[in-house]
């Protein structure tokens, strides 16, 4: 027996695509199934100026094969330094959609992020005015503060202070991993939303752990308890717009992830969307993949739904995925469930 579900074209609203050959190899994976993306910035060097966006874009448009279409939605890396003049000129142009808030140190390539949050307030105070969401990794760096804890504490000890200092700030968390997030989303007003990835409605802390160390699974903010997966697909299967489809795919090379000091990321844009199916599916809630994956993610950014559709089908053998791709010399692993998937795209 088959199943078939359109929707419209998704799009996803936190992605990493590298430069270079990873670039060349792993946007295909995303533009075969999303119209847009919001790409992330944190190369090396970030993505600073509305300069470097525009050439980053150009660059990612030049390795789109041929007869294939996406859009890449820019963003700037924040950093102490960040010109409020140079973001409002980005921004008024359509070039830049949002900004993105590393805390130093928080994660990969994050080196050039904000120590001092204070140094950033007329950034934030131009946002607010003219309506640039900021993007925000949320975890704590600090040194006495367990892993596990630091998106728990982001909220309370920073959050919640800049948006109160900061009214009509428009703010996405990025890769919620707690109930914590979700419930603080869910406290606030439409000036908010949050970002949920596929790994996270999948692996809990286990995953990562049990029977071995799996780099594969190791991604940033680190997969948490059970209770808060289980929060999280809730909120992600609710419908609530304020949740929508960000999956931080995030692809390093193997060698560096198999790795005795290995890098966080897990990459999934190969197969989230049949992944995604799975889950819904599994929560009753297939009717509701659309708003999570194609209508509150624009609804957020006042952007249009995508004219486009896409199908995924259920069929009744597992779906083979390529157990990793290429990129120049490396191989990417792409992120394995860890159960069959009867779901495609079609
Ligand atoms: O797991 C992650 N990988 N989390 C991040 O925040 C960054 C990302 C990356 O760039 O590899
Ligand atoms: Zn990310």
């Amino acid at each position: 027996m088959t199943q078939s579900l359109t929707i419209a074209r998704p799009d996803d609203w936190h992605l990493h695509l590298r430069d270079g050959a990873m670039l060349a190899a792993v946007l295909p994976e995303t533009a075969r199934h999303f119209a847009r993306a919001i790409i992330m910035p944190n190369l090396v060097p970030p993505v600073v100026t509305g300069a470097d966006a525009a050439a980053y874009r150009a660059r990612i448009l030049t390795a789109l094969p041929d007869g294939m279409h996406f859009e890449p939605l820019m963003t700037l890396y924040l950093t102490e330094h960040t010109d409020p003049a140079d973001i409002r000129a980005a921004a008024a142009s359509g070039l830049v959609r949002a900004l993105k808030l590393y805390p130093a140190g928080a994660t990969t390539n994050s080196a050039s992020g904000v120590r001092d949050f204070d140094k950033i307030r007329p950034v934030l105070d131009t946002m607010a005015e003219i309506g640039l969401p900021l993007c925000i990794h949320g975890e704590v760096t600090d040194p006495d503060i367990d892993i596990f804890d630091r998106e728990a504490i982001f909220i309370d000890r920073v959050l919640d202070p800049i948006r109160s200092a900061t009214p009509g700030l428009r703010v996405v968390m990025e890769h919620i991993t707690t109930a914590n997030g979700v419930d603080y989303v869910k406290a606030n007003d439409t000036d908010l939303g949050a970002t949920i990835t596929t790994h996270h409605l999948i692996i809990n802390r286990n995953h990562i752990l049990v029977g071995g160390i799996k780099p594969h699974y190791y991604c940033l903010p680190v997969a948490k308890r059970e209770e808060h997966r289980l929060a999280l697909r809730a909120a992600a299967t609710s419908g609530d717009t304020r949740f929508f489809l960000g999956t931080d795919s995030a692809p390093h090379p193997d060698h560096l992830k198999e790795n005795a000091c290995g890098c966080a990321g897990c990459f999934t844009a190969t197969n989230t969307m049949a992944l995604l199916a799975h889950v819904f599916e599994e929560e009753n809630a297939l009717n509701r993949l659309e708003a999570f994956a194609s209508r509150n993610g624009p609804a957020f950014y006042r952007l249009p739904v995508n004219a486009q559709t896409l199908t995924l089908t259920k069929s009744d053998t597992p779906t083979a995925f390529p157990a990793g791709i290429r990129a120049g010399d490396d191989t990417v692993t792409v992120f394995d469930p860890g159960f069959p998937v009867y779901w495609d795209v079609s």
